[in-house]
């Protein structure tokens, strides 16, 4: 077996981000976290004004466009929309995407009066799917990745954290794009990228985002995960 120190980590200098839905909580926290490592972002929004100033108002450089605009100009494009809108923007944007690298951190969730549940996902077989099997399913021309599920969008943003208590579960059926996006993960102060497994796998990580929910409002916190003995 090859270890990770086998492999050389891959360099993520220079890479160009953009993420889809740029303009919510999880979009504008990854994009302040990417610009302040250094990396050119673009924030894409269904309106290239809201965009706009959604990126005026995060600084770092960072620049709003079309979430179309923003997957051409991008080598990495993170999928940070809403479980209702996803499978509708990745296919409207396969032309887009295709030859990139697509992370996609969409956790499928309900809630009701008992707190967070996972929502059942067709795409997958007969195990769990996942909104990250979906985002493969509709982008055949990508390299889809998942990662990004379980990291909190109010630490991403604010300003008094600087270094984040979490390890990244990376998943996805092409090694060079998760090792690329587990050196993307380690871009953030403190986080780890880990590689968590293939894509059939993803159903469970999306699914235990309800179970951190839970965690959180019993605790009053924005918990993450570790992975111990790496
Ligand atoms: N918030 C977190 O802490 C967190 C953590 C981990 C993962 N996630 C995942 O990240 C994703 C985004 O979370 P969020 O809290 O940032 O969500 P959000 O604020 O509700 O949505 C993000 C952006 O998606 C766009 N959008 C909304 N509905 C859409 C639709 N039907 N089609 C296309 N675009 C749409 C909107 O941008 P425009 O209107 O500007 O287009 C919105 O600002 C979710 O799937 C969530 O499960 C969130």
């Amino acid at each position: 077996m090859q270890s990770m120190t086998e492999r050389e980590t891959p360099s993520v200098d220079g890479l160009v981000i953009a993420i889809l839905g740029g303009t919510g909580d999880q979009g504008r926290g990854l994009a302040r976290r990417f610009a302040l490592a250094g990396h050119q972002v673009l924030i894409g929004s269904r309106s290239a004004e809201r965009a706009q100033s959604a990126a005026a108002e995060l600084g770092h450089g960072v620049r709003g466009l079309a979430n179309a605009d923003a997957a051409r100009e991008a080598g990495v494009v993170i999928a940070a929309v809403p479980w209702e809108g996803h499978g509708e923007l990745l296919s409207a944007l396969a032309g887009e995407l295709a030859g990139k690298i697509v992370v996609d951190c969409v956790n499928p969730m309900g809630f009701d009066k008992q707190g967070a549940y996972p929502l059942p996902v067709a795409e997958g077989g007969p195990a769990e799917g996942s909104a990250a099997q979906q985002a493969a399913a509709l982008l055949p021309g990508s390299r889809v990745v998942a990662a990004f599920h379980h990291v909190s969008a109010v630490l991403l943003l604010d300003p008094e954290v600087d270094t984040m208590d979490l390890d990244v579960l990376v998943l996805g059926d092409d090694r060079d794009a998760t090792e690329l996006v587990q050196a993307l993960a380690g871009r953030i102060p403190g986080v780890r990228g880990i590689y968590a497994g293939r894509l059939r796998n993803c159903g469970q990580i999306e699914a235990l985002t309800a179970n951190l929910v839970s965690i959180n409002r019993r605790y009053k916190a924005h918990a993450g995960l570790r992975i111990t003995d790496i």
